[in-house]
């Protein structure tokens, strides 16, 4: 057994509770691989924000749990050297599918869990979330679950249709399951391709696709039944056009992408909404800065050389959503 509190990781229960109150959200960057891990931490600590580095099962079958635990600790004495005092980092498991899983993450260093139950029948939701936030607490780990089904594919999650959360029934979920934060469904949605064409309208000017809007309605009824509790968005990532049009002008093939308006998270994040979880923006970002390398020289083939500008794009991106998405800067 290895707490997270000799990695020196933070749970999400004081960060939260700031985050409410302060009206920003604290950003969820998915991660794989040391580029973005490093990057993660660099835009942290040159912010001053919080962060949370979450790490789905897929992710954690690619990098491996042991090195990813190493990884964790890693990033804690990265940002010190960095010259962070006190870095606030959260290790989140997305998406756990059992009660089995969380509790391997637990007992290896993750200070953060979710159980996603959200496609089982409510009741089965309620029991296994309750079963995991028991053993959870025993070791002050906090838990998130899920109440509704975001549209898309990530990793082993996939639903091709969203149901919105039922605002009537969140009181009850969050009492029973005794889960510290709620991942809410609002229209937001997994994956590059968050709408189909006919879901969108389109920018007469640009041609690009117009999203509909998230269901604001739908959050306002929540946080009235649930005042001051901890709400996530999944599915936040906003398919940044530039980075698309980049992969496109150099070799990619990702027609019609499309994301979230980032003034509707910037809205989000003043509201009960403290976790945003963003991971195709940071895909996307490094993919850009690959092709355009590559396209650019073709005769590059050490990994250094291609692998600082995308380590670089995705620090550029995820400063950006920092500083002019979520509002977390300086809130160390
Ligand atoms: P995106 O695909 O929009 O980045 O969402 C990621 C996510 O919600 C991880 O749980």
């Amino acid at each position: 057994m290895t707490s997270y509190k000799e990695l020196g990781l933070v749970n999400t229960r004081e960060m939260f509770a700031k985050a409410v109150a302060g009206g920003y959200a604290i950003p969820a960057f998915n991660f794989n691989t040391l580029e973005q891990m490093q990057a993660i931490i660099q835009a942290a600590v040159e912010t001053k924000s919080p962060v949370i580095m979450q790490v789905s099962k897929g992710a954690r079958n690619y990098a491996n749990g042991t090195i990813l635990r190493y990884m964790a600790q890693g990033a804690v004495e990265y940002a010190k050297e960095l010259g962070c005092e006190k870095p606030q980092i959260v290790l989140h498991l997305d998406h756990g599918d059992s009660f089995e899983l969380c509790k391997d993450c637990i007992d290896n260093g993750f200070s953060s869990v979710m159980f996603d139950g959200s496609s089982l029948p409510y009741e089965e939701n309620i029991r296994i979330t309750k079963q995991v936030v028991e053993y959870a607490h025993a070791h002050d780990v906090t838990v998130e679950a899920e109440l509704g089904v975001l549209a898309g594919v990530e990793d082993e999650v996939a639903s091709e249709v969203s149901h919105y959360t039922k605002p009537e029934e969140v009181v009850d979920f969050s009492t029973r399951s005794g889960c510290d934060s709620l991942a809410i469904s609002i229209g937001t949605s997994h994956g590059a391709y968050k709408f189909t064409p006919a879901q969108c309208t389109r920018d007469p000017k640009t041609g690009k696709l117009v999203p509909p809007p998230l269901a604001f309605d739908i959050l306002h009824e929540i946080e009235k039944r649930l005042p001051g509790f901890p709400i996530v968005l999944h599915g936040s990532s906003s398919v940044p056009q530039d980075e698309v049009d980049t992969i496109n002008a150099h070799g990619g093939k990702l027609p019609d992408a499309v994301g979230i308006p980032e003034e509707q998270l910037r809205e989000a994040s003043k509201s009960a909404v403290c976790k945003i979880n963003i991971d195709s923006d940071s895909r996307l970002a490094m993919t850009a800065a690959i092709r355009k390398h590559f396209d650019e020289k073709p005769g590059d083939f050490d990994p250094r050389q291609y692998l600082k500008p995308a380590r670089e794009n995705m620090k550029k991106m995820y400063i950006h959503k920092i500083v002019e998405v979520l509002g977390s800067n300086d809130k160390l």
